[in-house]
């Protein structure tokens, strides 16, 4: 009889371990990337781009866009671009680093996953093919933002996203995240 509950025991663990092992795991963010992201945050704060660029509470002037829209988070090219080329654009010139530009570049492209990525997220399986914010499945599916696309489902963090993907779900579905690729 003892024999017997240790076999189950052992059974029940192995099964356990089994089912951890293979539950689906996102992908993390590359690691340079995110070194990228936490070096353009300070070269935000540094250069006080939060004077006219609300982000997270910081900063109180609102002369700027926000920063957030999810086809900042698309278009890394435009915001190269747009700092790059400051005589295009209504922004007054600030100084910049080739190497800063792209850090911050990097970090702005962020923000929209972070700013729409709950807080008491607790087991995302998931990625926005968007935006690339971690999703937890079930919760998006409970919030009717999940897409069936030959065969795939797809999950997102907030209805622009969605929106976004079904413009074009070939070429979303196609790409994924491109900021990982
Ligand atoms: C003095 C105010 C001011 C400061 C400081 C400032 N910006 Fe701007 N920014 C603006 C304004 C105004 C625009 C809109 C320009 C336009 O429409 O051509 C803008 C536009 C942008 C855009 C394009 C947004 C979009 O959706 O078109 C980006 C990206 C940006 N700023 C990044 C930065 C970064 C990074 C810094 C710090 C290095 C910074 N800004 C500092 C005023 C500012
Ligand atoms: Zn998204």
């Amino acid at each position: 009889m003892f024999k017997l509950r240790i076999s189950i025991l052992a059974v029940m663990t192995i099964m356990l371990a089994l089912a951890w092992g293979c539950k689906k795991r996102i992908a993390p963010i590359p690691a340079d990337l995110q070194r990228q992201i936490t070096a353009g945050e300070s070269v935000f704060y540094r250069k006080d781009c939060g004077k006219c660029h609300q982000v997270n509470a910081f900063g109180d002037a609102h002369q700027g866009p926000a920063l957030t829209s999810v086809f900042l988070a698309m278009d890394t090219v435009f915001i190269k671009a747009h700092l790059q080329f400051t005589e295009i654009s209504a922004m007054p010139p600030i100084a910049l680093t080739p190497h800063e530009i792209s850090a911050v570049t990097q970090y702005i492209a962020s923000l929209h996953a972070n700013m729409n990525t709950p807080a008491n997220l607790k087991d995302p399986d998931a990625r926005c093919p968007v935006c690339g914010a971690e999703v937890e499945s079930a919760r998006a599916v409970a919030n009717s933002l999940q897409v069936s696309h030959q065969g795939k489902f797809y999950y997102f963090e907030c209805p622009d996203c969605k929106a976004i993907f079904l413009r074009d779900p070939d070429w979303h579905s196609r790409s994924g995240y491109t900021r990982f690729n």
